[in-house]
This record gives structure tokens, sequence and C-alpha cells, in this order.
């Protein structure tokens, strides 16, 4: 059978532009490229805690068996839910299976035909395709910027019929930098059609519980997304807000309807790394170690995004010098990625570095030092 011409004729596009995607291999070097940013994934107590949690209260089955309006809403859903909504101080969480179902099936379902959505141009891919799958009109403001915004609400906000809905991220996945959401905030609650929607995908387990409640804003949100695949080191997502959303969502959200609802293993997991959450002293690790490579980059000078989160991007013009220059610290045993274009826009490639509780500050001083002599 012939693989379809349109198909090849776009992967020998993306290897003509150096930018094909492959999947790798588990290796040995050193993580400056996970999302587990507390190490709650390889943490042994957590998954020790889980099983035995499990076996206590015997929940000794595999899977959910269908989706959570039909036979898939095992009693460790309410357990989470209601430890999610005391923890993130609000009315109410509901459980999706992954951060791109809640983004997809919160803006799939929720702004209505004549509505409008005004996005950071950087947002997340699951956003932006939750927007595709809507019937409502959206425009994207400059990265981070506030006047922009502004100017984009007086223009949209104005017509008391439409509901405006404001999407950022609390840290951006490429970039590790955060929008001033207290500003945002200030200018959001001038308007009551105006609705405030926050990704705090990155900001879970890096700064506490989320830079939304950091920042004291939990009531001028409408609606927070957090996921459990990155700083909680396990799997899933909710959405946070008020006890009428949680209806919507259970009524018209697609992606959590028509699907089979997470493992109790899953839902376990979920419950076990919040508690872990409170108690750990990761947090802080990661804080120190964030904050030295923070100063040892300026030491060294290099150019870096600034970013108080644990992701510090260095841009690196073009897919062919950053892919070598990543390559070349690989071969050095330091795992960075490269992020090329078109995942960037063209000249924005850039090194990705993703911190850890678990690395150590020689490792951090090391990748670096390796790093300058490389640019
Ligand atoms: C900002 C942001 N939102 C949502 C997601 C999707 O989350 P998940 O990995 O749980 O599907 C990601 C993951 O890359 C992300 O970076």
């Amino acid at each position: 059978m012939q693989f379809p011409k349109k198909l090849q004729q776009k992967i020998t596009q993306r290897v003509t532009q150096n930018s094909l995607r492959r999947l790798g291999k588990e290796n040995l070097l050193i993580d400056f490229s996970s999302n587990d940013y507390l190490g709650f994934a390889k943490s042994e107590i957590i998954f020790n805690k889980t099983h035995q949690y499990l076996i206590n209260n015997n929940f000794k089955i595999n899977g959910a068996t269908g989706s959570r309006l039909l036979s898939g809403n095992h009693k460790l859903y309410t357990t989470a839910e209601k430890q999610l909504a005391k923890l993130h101080n609000t009315e109410a969480a509901l459980i999706f299976n992954s951060g791109y179902d809640a983004n997809v099936g919160f803006f799939s379902s929720v702004p209505q035909r004549g509505d409008i959505i005004l996005y950071d141009e950087l947002i997340h891919a699951s956003i932006r395709d939750g927007i595709q799958l809507s019937n409502t009109k959206s425009f994207k403001f400059k990265h981070n910027d506030i006047k922009d915004l502004e100017e984009k609400i007086i223009r949209f906000a104005q017509d008391n019929n439409s509901e405006v809905y404001i999407v950022t991220e609390s840290v951006f996945s490429m970039d590790g930098d955060s929008p001033d959401l207290t500003a945002m905030s200030q200018i959001i609650q001038k308007h009551t059609n105006v609705h405030f929607v926050i990704d705090e995908a990155h900001a879970l387990g890096v700064f506490d519980f989320g830079l939304v409640q950091k920042l004291h804003l939990e009531d001028v949100v409408f609606a927070r997304i957090i996921t459990f695949g990155k700083g909680l080191g396990c799997h899933g997502a909710a959405i946070l807000g008020s006890k009428q959303l949680q209806q919507y969502l259970i009524n018209f959200s697609r992606s959590f309807i028509y699907t089979t609802g997470l493992s109790p293993h899953a839902l376990a997991t979920i419950k076990i790394a919040h508690d872990e959450l409170v108690i750990s002293n990761s947090k802080e690790q990661l804080q120190h170690n964030i904050q030295h490579f923070i100063s040892e980059s300026n030491r060294l000078r290099l150019n870096f995004i600034k970013s108080n989160s644990a992701i510090h991007c260095c841009i690196i013009s073009g897919n062919e010098h950053v892919k070598s220059i990543a390559l070349q610290l690989q071969q050095h045993g330091f795992e960075v990625k490269p992020i090329l274009s078109p995942t960037v826009p063209t000249n924005q490639e850039r090194l990705r570095f993703c911190l850890h509780a678990y690395n150590s500050k020689e490792e951090i001083t090391n990748v670096l030092e390796n790093l300058a002599t490389f640019v």
C-alpha cells in the first residue's frame, strides 16, 4: 500500500528544514530536560504510599471501566477533587485525563458564538487547539504586554452581549517567564463581562500551589487549569473554578464526556503527590537551584530570557546551530533539549533548560560553563 504522497512531502520538508521530530530514548545523562521539577516522578515515597493507599482502601481494580458519566466515576475521584478544591482554595475542581484534554475541553465548550477570546501570542498548543474547536472569534495580544491587552479589552468588552475570555499562562512553557497577573487582574476587574483564565501547568509545585494562589488572585480568576504531569510528577489535570463552571463542563465539555476516566491508581497518585507537596522540602531545594542557575548564568554573561521559574531558555538562532550545541552538551553528559522552529518562530530557536530539586549546584555550574565555551 502506498503512503499518501502529500504526507510524504510534509515529512520530506521537515527533513530538509532540519526539523524532523523523533522519539528519544531513555538515557543516563544529567537531567536538564524533564518536567519533573520536584523529582516526584522518581519518588519512591510517593510510589509506596500510593500502593499502600490503594491496598488499605481496597481499590484493587486496574481501570475506570468507562466514562465518568457512565461507569467510570469511582470513589477516588470525589476524594481527589475535594482535596484539590481545598488545597487550591477554590469552590470546585474537575479532573480531566490530561492538561491537553482540559484545555481543549474548556475552550471548545465555554466561549460561545459571539463571544471573544483574547490570548497571549505564545500560548500553548492545547489552548490553541481548543480555541480552534470553538465557535468564537479570537485575537492574540502581544506576549505579556499589558498595554496591548488593555487596548484590546477596551475594544471588545464594550458590547455587553458578548463575554470576553482572556487566557494566559502563569509560567510560559517555552520561555519560563510570567506575565504580571496582578496588573492583568486589575484591568479585567473593571469589566463584568471579562473573564480571566490561567494555565498553571508549569507553576504548580514550582511556586507551591501555583502563582494565582501565591498572588491571592483566586477570586478574580474565572478558571485555572492545573496539570499533574509536570511538578507533581504523575498524570492528569484539573480545571478549578466555581461549582457552576464544574457543572457546565460535566455537561458540555466533550473531552471530559467522551473518554474513559482515569484509573484508581492514577487518582491515588494525584492525591498522594498533593499530600507530599504540602510537606516536601523539594520546593525549597528547587528554589535554591533556580537562584544558583540565575547567578551563574549572569556570572558567565550568558544570554537567557528572564525567568524566575524552573524553565530557562538561551536563544540560539537556527535549527542547525541550536541542535549542534545541544548535541555537544549531550556529549558532555547533560540532557538539554533544543527547541526548534516551527515549535518556536524562526530565528528564535533556543536551548531549554529545566531545573529540578535533584540537580546539584555543581551540575548547574558545569552545564553553564560548558555552554559558555560553545556559544
Ligand atoms: C502550558 C501547558 N498547558 C497544558 C499542557 C498539557 O498538559 P498535559 O501534558 O497534562 O497534557 C502543557 C504540556 O506541555 C503545557 O505546557
